[in-house]
């Protein structure tokens, strides 16, 4: 049998998701999806994840599943070929995660650097919750549970997907060929790896209050591109312009498309026509953040227009996910069910054994 292409991939609903999530990997999965290259596609809110860290704080998880619900929807995964679902509906993540435990070290666990950095950004290092000090643990269940041969993710996940093919190859050497091993998908422009916030600052995050959600009014775009930090020392327009830093046109990098200088800044002809200038001096930030806000809103718009149809039927959503969790289900038990044939543990629908052990305790 020829082996299936299968994307999985997911969010936590910790907040409404933001356009460093668009460029880094939302926008990819929605052209996947619409590649036909795919056998199946699966894309899930991790609201398991999300609580490892906000144990205390159920009621943010829970309304952050719909609005996420409703970003997915927006920028156009559609149910029809994407199963969408929520994690804590699958049991079967649970059960998988139990197990892959005996086949990783504290050490191990310990070295991942996205995890390092999440632990400081949280001020957990005395009191790391266990569920979150394991969670690429349950992120390697999420994966392997679906056979996903492609996980479509940002850069900071890149040491959960090593860390799930590591458990996966341990998994087969022991028990035989069960699991397949993931590969990581990255975006492959560097400005969208990473976007950073409209302030410069390294990443957007909700905390920092540096971000452009996908849900964000026109006007409230408009006024956080107007904002945005640029190069400090470039003062007077006649002032050459640094790039490096300058998130203006990181931002351009990973939203402009050729066709928009025709549309909105004809005087130049392309990207590195507008940056030469920049470089060179003459051109105020101004300028190029009119820009930047025009080519933004021509992507946000479509999606803004569909979100709103969405909220229009709010338990049509809820209907969807339902949906979605049920056919989830499905191939994670059928996942499970090979788990536990290969540990041995399925000791009632293995009418062999139990002819073997009746053997050998009427020979004794
Ligand atoms: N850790 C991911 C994030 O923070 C979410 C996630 C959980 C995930 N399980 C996954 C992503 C499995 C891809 C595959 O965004």
């Amino acid at each position: 049998m020829k082996k299936e292409k299968i994307i999985l991939t997911g969010d936590r609903p910790t907040g409404k998701l933001h356009i460093g999530h668009y460029v880094g990997s939302l926008r990819r999965r929605v052209e996947l999806q619409n590649s036909g290259l795919y056998d199946k596609i699966f894309v899930f809110e991790a609201d398991g994840q999300a609580l490892t860290d906000n144990i205390d704080n159920p009621e943010k998880v829970r309304q952050n599943v719909i609005e996420v619900a409703l970003d997915y929807l927006s920028v156009g995964l559609d149910p029809a070929k994407s199963t969408i679902f929520i994690q804590s509906q699958i049991p079967e993540l649970c059960e998988l995660t139990f197990y892959y435990m005996d086949l990783v070290t504290v050490s191990r666990l310990q070295r991942n650097p996205t995890v390092k950095t999440e632990i400081q950004m949280r001020n957990f290092e005395t009191s790391i919750p266990v569920g979150f000090f394991t969670y690429p643990i349950s992120q390697a269940a999420d994966i392997t549970a679906f056979k996903a041969t492609t996980v479509p993710v940002g850069e900071d996940q890149e040491p959960m997907i090593e860390q799930t093919r590591e458990i996966v190859r341990r998994f087969n050497h022991i028990y035989g060929e069960t699991l397949i091993e993931p590969e990581i998908l990255l975006p492959d422009n560097a400005a969208c790896l990473r976007l950073p916030g409209t302030d410069g600052k390294a990443k957007m995050s909700k905390s920092l209050g540096n971000c452009i959600y996908l849900s964000d009014s026109a006007d409230e775009v408009a006024k956080k591109v107007k904002s945005m930090y640029t190069d400090p020392t470039h003062i007077k327009v006649s002032d050459p312009g640094k790039l490096e830093g300058n998130c203006v046109f990181t931002y351009l990098d990973a939203f402009c498309r050729p066709e928009h200088f025709d549309r909105y800044l004809p005087e130049y002809a392309s990207l590195d026509e507008l940056k030469a200038h920049y470089t060179r001096g003459g051109l105020g930030d101004m300028k190029v953040k009119k820009f930047l806000a025009a080519v933004m809103q021509e992507e946000l718009e479509p999606i803004r227009e569909r979100r709103k149809v969405f909220e229009k039927d709010i338990p049509a959503v809820y209907d969807m996910l339902k949906k979605g969790c049920e056919v989830a289900r499905e191939a994670a038990a059928q996942t499970l069910d090979e788990v536990r044939r290969a540990m041995k543990i399925n000791y009632f629908d293995d009418a062999a054994l139990i002819e073997e052990q009746a053997k050998r305790f009427a020979e004794q």
